[in-house]
């Protein structure tokens, strides 16, 4: 991943923390003239296998959508034609990066309605697992559901809570990434037919995409604001722990408090490792546990 320009100031945002500055970075045009036909044939093949095993899996909002804004399944979208979809629907906006960016660059862009894209697409031999999140994660995984208007208010208020969370310090920046993990990453909703997959970690992956529902091995436990902002995680292996909303109401209004008290209370509990089961939860399948690699929780 090449370096990032410099971070080039652009204005400031009121928060109950003081007015802080607002960056802009590393954001560049999609140069979508220099995919190649291995590119979009990675895109191609990747989309349709997916969009294969994610009916009656992943959650009616994503699915309704994805087929509404236009993603092109046999080569590559422009990120132009998606925005003026998503500008229709809820005025989010991708933006082509290079790469993971600083947090605080990264909850910005969030707090201003930009979702960050990476423009470059895996190579076919990265076609089931790809450490870093490259076109194929971000796009697929992370943009249907930027058309939903309730989705899309979360993601704002998770980037404005990011740039506070990022002023107070370390250990708030911790506990509000595990909320981003546990739902924007890998959360699953409850609808009427069953629980389905919201998260984009999972739907871009074909084996979690199944794990995360069949398997008995994780943990499906209803979701609870604190317990998941204890819960560490681990980036290198399938979850052992997903968590389940009923509705993206739910989320929105659970998260809607001012996290300052929350984040000095819990800075005094212990984490909870990633694949315990408490007294207090609500469990909707106890993980058997089988084939859990152990330790190393994070
Ligand atoms: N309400 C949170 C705060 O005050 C911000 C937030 C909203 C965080 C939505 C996550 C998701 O910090
Ligand atoms: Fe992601």
């Amino acid at each position: 991943m090449s370096a990032l320009p410099t971070p080039r100031r652009l204005e400031n945002i009121q928060t109950d923390r003081g007015s802080l500055p607002v960056y802009a970075t590393g954001t560049v045009e999609q140069p979508w003239e220099s995919y190649t036909a291995t590119d979009h044939d990675v895109w191609r093949r990747l989309y349709a296998r997916q969009r294969e095993i994610l009916p009656g899996r992943a959650c009616d909002a994503f699915l309704r959508a994805q087929d509404t804004m236009g993603m092109t399944p046999d080569r590559i979208p422009k990120f132009s034609d998606l925005n003026a979809a998503l500008g229709a629907a809820t005025g989010w906006q991708i933006v082509g990066v290079e790469g993971l960016l600083p947090e605080l660059d990264f909850f910005t862009h969030l707090a201003h309605r930009r979702f960050p894209v990476s423009w470059w697409i895996r190579r076919p031999d990265q076609i089931d697992y790809i450490e870093e999140p490259d076109l194929f994660h971000d796009l697929f995984g992370h943009v249907p559901l930027l058309m939903d208007p309730l989705f899309a208010d979360y993601l704002e208020a998770y980037g404005k809570g990011g740039v506070k969370a990022h002023a107070i310090g370390p250990d708030a920046l911790m506990q509000l990434a595990r909320l981003y993990w546990y739902t924007v990453e890998f959360g699953l909703i409850r609808q009427p037919d069953g629980l389905r997959i919201y998260g984009a970690g999972i739907v871009s992956s074909k084996g979690e995409s199944i794990h995360c529902l069949e398997s008995a091995a994780p943990n499906r436990i209803g979701f609870d604001l604190e317990r998941v902002m204890r819960t560490r995680y681990r980036i290198d292996t399938f979850q052992k722990t997903y968590f389940v909303i009923d509705s993206f109401e739910q989320l929105m209004d659970a998260t809607r408090p001012d996290f300052t008290p929350i984040y000095a209370r819990l800075a005094g509990q212990d984490t909870i490792p990633a694949g315990s089961v408490l007294p207090t939860d609500h469990v909707f399948q106890r993980g058997s546990g089988e084939g859990w690699a152990n330790g190393g929780d994070v």
